[in-house]
C-alpha cells in the first residue's frame, strides 16, 4: 500500500486510524502505553499481526515513561503494562505472542542499565515490525502457487496491509498473483457488523487497481453455490494446535458451503498466529463486542432501542473445511495437525 500502517518515529506510534477509512486517511498518535491498550481496544488499529507489531510498541513506550524509577519498580510496572495491553482484545493470539518477545528482551537484559534496556526494546518492537512485511512477502510467495492463472477469489474482512504493518496476509496472496499478471478478480464480502471489508478490502483494492466486488455477506452462499469462485482466501486471529481457526464472525459459515461445493479454503497466517498450547478451537476465547456494532451503522441507530443483542466477533472454522493454510515456512497440507505439530519442533518458530 501507498501508505504504511505502523509507523515510530521520536517517541510517537503513528497508525492508521481505521475507524475513519475510506473517507478520511488520517494518523493516530499514542505517546504512551495507555494510548496503544485503547487504540487497540477501540479498533483504530486492528488486525492480528498488526495489533502485535503495536502492542511491541507499547511495551516500549511503557519502559520509556517508568525509566526514572528504581529497576524493581520500573521492572513490574512494565510488567503491569503487559498484562494491561495484553487483554485489549482477546482473541489474536498475535497480541500476546509480540508481547512476550518484549518480555524475553527486557528479562534477557534486565541486569544491564536503563537506557541499554530502552533501546533493547526498540529494537526488539521494530524487528517485530520490519519481520511482519517480510514475512508477509514470504506467504504471498507461497499463496501464489495455489493461485490459478485466472481465478475469482472470495475474501473475508481485511486481512491486508492494513491488518498488518504493511503488504497483508491473504490480500498479500491477492497482490502478489495481480502483479505477477494472473487475471484475478477478487469477491470482497463487506463484513457486518464493522464493515472491514467495504472499508477497508475495497479501499485497498481500489488503491491499487485490482479488480474487485463488493457483495453483501449474504450474498457469498449463491455465489459459491453458482461456480462463480475459485479458492476463498482469509486471515486468522488464532490457530490451535489441531488446525481448528479462529477468524472474522462470519468465516465459518463461508468454510462449510465451500467445503460443500469443494471449493479450496484457504488460510494466509504467519506462524505467530498458532497457539501451539490449545489443542483444539473450542479453547480459543472468541471476544464479544459492544451491542452497538450491531444497532448502529457508522452511529446511525437502525435497530429498536431494547432488542437483544449477540455480537461475536469471530468464530471458528473447524481443520476438516481448511484446504491449508499458507504460512511464511511454506503451506501446511492436511492433516493439519500433523503439519502444526512439525513446525511446532521448527527452530526459528517461537511459541506462544
Ligand atoms: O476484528 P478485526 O478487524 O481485528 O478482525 C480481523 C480479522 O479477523 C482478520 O481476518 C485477521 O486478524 C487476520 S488479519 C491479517
Amino acid at each position: 500500500m501507498q501508505y504504511r500502517t505502523i509507523k515510530f518515529n521520536h517517541g510517537v506510534l503513528k497508525l492508521i486510524d481505521q475507524r475513519k477509512l475510506p473517507l478520511e486517511l488520517r494518523y493516530y498518535e499514542a505517546r504512551n502505553y495507555k494510548e496503544v491498550e485503547s487504540a487497540i481496544a477501540s479498533m483504530v488499529i486492528r488486525g492480528a499481526p498488526a495489533i502485535g507489531a503495536a502492542a511491541a510498541y507499547g511495551v516500549y513506550l511503557a519502559a520509556f515513561e517508568y525509566r526514572d524509577l528504581p529497576r524493581e519498580t520500573f521492572l513490574a510496572k512494565v510488567l503491569e503494562a503487559d498484562t494491561e495491553l495484553a487483554k485489549a482484545r482477546p482473541t489474536a493470539v498475535n497480541l500476546s505472542w509480540a508481547i512476550k518477545k518484549m518480555e524475553r528482551v527486557l528479562d534477557n537484559n534486565q541486569n544491564e542499565t536503563i537506557d541499554t534496556i530502552l533501546t533493547a526494546l526498540l529494537n526488539e518492537a521494530d524487528k517485530i515490525a520490519e519481520q511482519d512485511i517480510e514475512t508477509n512477502m514470504a506467504m504471498a510467495r507461497y499463496g501464489n502457487e495455489i493461485v490459478p492463472e485466472k481465478a475469482a477469489i472470495l475474501t473475508h474482512c481485511n486481512a491486508g496491509a492494513l491488518a498488518t504493518v504493511d503488504y497483508g496476509t491473504a490480500l498479500g496472496v491477492i497482490r502478489k498473483a495481480h502483479y505477477s499478471g494472473k487475471k484475478i478478480t477478487v469477491y470482497a464480502d463487506e463484513t457486518r457488523p464493522r464493515l472491514q471489508g467495504a472499508r477497508l478490502t475495497a479501499f485497498e483494492l481500489v488503491e491499487e487497481g485490482i479488480p474487485a466486488t463488493l457483495i453483501a455477506d449474504s450474498a457469498a452462499a449463491t455465489l459459491l453455490r453458482d461456480g462463480k469462485i475459485d479458492l476463498v482466501l482469509v486471515g486468522a486471529d488464532r490457530i490451535a494446535a489441531n488446525g481448528d481457526t479462529a477468524n472474522k464472525i462470519g468465516t465459518y459459515m463461508l468454510s462449510e458451503i465451500a467445503s460443500k461445493y469443494r471449493i479450496p479454503f484457504y488460510i494466509v497466517a504467519p506462524t505467530s498466529t498458532i497457539d501451539f498450547n490449545i489443542s483444539s478451537g473450542e479453547e480459543i476465547a472468541i471476544e464479544e463486542r459492544s451491542p452497538e456494532e450491531i444497532t448502529k451503522i457508522q452511529g446511525v441507530r437502525i435497530a429498536p432501542e431494547g432488542i437483544n443483542v449477540y455480537n461475536p466477533a469471530f468464530d471458528v472454522t473447524p481443520a476438516e473445511n481448511i484446504t491449508g493454510i499458507i504460512t511464511e515456512k511454506g503451506i501446511i497440507h492436511p492433516p493439519l495437525a500433523a503439519g502444526i505439530n512439525s513446525l511446532k519442533n521448527e527452530k526459528g518458530v517461537m511459541k506462544n
